[in-house]
């Protein structure tokens, strides 16, 4: 089998409002996910993301430990609100130095800073003015605070996203109500799913206009989409259409419009029957058939299996967020589909299908629809309550073997001439997750919260510190002797 690419990107990935904390210093603006995850009731026991790994405060301590962990990249997102505190306007320059400071150290240590520009941290003042919901406003805004962002930092980095996980602040925001703004309904969200590829799509015209008048790098521009690829339950007809509208509808009215610059038909039809259509308006569909991804980021970390849901079968449910395994309810789109579990897969404690394949077969199908464009993961993590041993040290061999996995399948997918050119595992360090506090970790280095914040390496760090220096080949060891023993 063919190795990783020589300069394949071993890489980790944090995101701003999970991990810098620091949420009112230097001239930060608040963000939605300030202001909300202070509202009673919105996150698990109330945490939010004020302090976080205040990563703000102790960046060059981590990245030298992302330099000892050998890491290649480095994948972070920057907080609109400390460019520009209120969304748009004068920039602050105690924000603008901070990422500033932060590549400058990552380069010192020759890690490539891989950016995304949008990771759900809505400048609460644009929210004040309809957010993602006000066209006019939010895509030239978002396109200038792009714009500002390539111009102070396009000299040096070569990487770009976009937005991450378009599908996941949309409809958690606008359709379930569990991110901000806590809005339910269905048709706003489809609406705003329009909106924001416009955004993408201005931003892409920024990047590419500076790189024509020889102003910043000619590097790479792409988005991050989360990949949650659907597999019928079983084989019967029903199922297989149950499993073709999900992913129609999870999976392609993301996709198809940055990639292909229109809706899917199916989907489209049958919003159109709800009256959930987006306005699209003349010229929309060219501005995003004319723009070019370099790349596209992939989120992955499980897979959907479906059913056929008949039209009095179940709804939306809650999401667990406890860790106890078993306690998400089954949920569905009546007469559509409904998400099953699938018996002869393992869970997460959250009740995610751990199903590495799923993520070979979703690159087979990225391939498959849009051509052969260059894919990179730029998420892939496992969620654990991590156990401490006597000594101290954290113990998290099932995150080593959840990472193991899915990199063996990232080869197979390379060998067969999938063009991935990196990896970042989800997260580099212990982190607030959105609606599961701290009690879920995802990190190679754990964060004593107890212990004023002290950072120690756990088990998976010194593992994943060996695939990199071996460029790959140690997986195949360990796999070998977890088969031997
Ligand atoms: C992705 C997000 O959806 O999944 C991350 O991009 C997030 O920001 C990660 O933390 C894991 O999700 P969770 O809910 O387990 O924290």
């Amino acid at each position: 089998m063919a190795g990783f690419p020589e300069d394949f990107l071993w890489g980790s990935s944090t995101a701003a409002y999970q991990v810098e904390g620091a949420y009112q210093q230097d001239g930060k603006g608040l963000s939605i996910w300030d202001v909300y995850s202070h509202l009673p009731g919105t996150t698990y026991q109330g945490t939010n993301g004020d302090v976080a790994a205040d990563h703000y405060n102790r960046f060059r301590e981590d990245v030298r430990l992302m330099s000892e962990l050998g890491l290649k990249s480095y994948r972070f997102s920057i907080a609109w609100a400390r460019i520009f505190p209120g969304g748009v306007g004068k920039p602050n320059p105690a924000g603008i130095q901070f990422y500033s400071q932060l590549i400058d150290e990552l380069l010192c240590y020759d890690i490539v800073p891989f950016v995304t520009l949008y990771h759900w941290d809505l400048p609460q003042a644009l929210q004040d003015q309809g957010g993602w919901e006000n066209r006019e406003l939010i895509v030239s805004a978002f396109a200038q605070y792009a714009k500002t962002c390539f111009e102070q930092f396009g000299d040096r980095v070569k990487y770009w996203i976009t937005l991450n996980e378009v599908i996941n602040f949309i409809m958690l925001g606008y359709r379930d109500g569990l991110h901000p703004p806590g809005v339910r309904d269905e048709g706003r969200a489809i609406e705003v799913s329009h909106i924001v590829n416009l955004a993408h799509a201005e931003a892409v015209a920024e990047y590419r206009q500076l790189v024509a008048q020889g102003k910043i790098l000619d590097g790479k521009i792409g988005i991050a989409h989360v990949l949650l690829p659907g597999f019928p339950i079983s084989v019967t007809p029903e199922d297989v259409r149950a499993c073709e509208y999900y992913e129609g509808m999870d999976f392609h009215w993301f996709y198809d419009p940055v990639l292909k610059g229109e809706y899917p038909p199916l989907i489209w039809d049958y919003y159109q029957r709800k009256g959930h259509t987006p306005t699209v308006l003349p010229g929309d569909l060219d501005l995003l058939k004319n723009t070019v991804n370099d790349f596209i980021g992939i989120n992955y970390y499980q897979s959907t299996f479906l059913a056929y849901n008949p039209p009095d079968g179940v709804g939306s449910a809650t999401i667990n967020t406890s860790g106890q395994k078993g306690s998400q309810p089954e949920s569905g789109i009546p007469d559509l589909f409904k998400k099953v579990r699938n018996p002869d897969i393992e869970y997460t404690d959250w009740d995610w299908a751990v199903y590495p394949e799923g993520l070979y077969e979703g690159m087979k199908r990225i391939r498959a629809r849009y051509g052969n464009i260059p894919l990179v993961i730029t998420e892939n993590g496992l969620g654990s309550k991590d156990a401490i041993a006597p000594t101290g040290e954290v113990l998290d061999q099932s995150r080593i073997d959840y990472i193991q996995k899915h990199l063996i399948w990232c080869k197979k997918a390379i060998a067969e001439g999938i063009p991935l050119f990196g990896y970042f595992a989800w997260s580099f360090i212990d982190l607030l997750s959105w609606l599961n506090g701290y009690q879920k970790q995802y990190g190679f280095v754990y964060v004593a919260r107890d212990r004023n914040l002290a950072r120690h390496p756990k088990q998976s760090y010194w593992w994943y510190q060996e695939v990199i220096q071996t460029h790959g080949e140690s997986l195949y060891l360990s796999q070998e002797k977890t088969a031997e023993s």
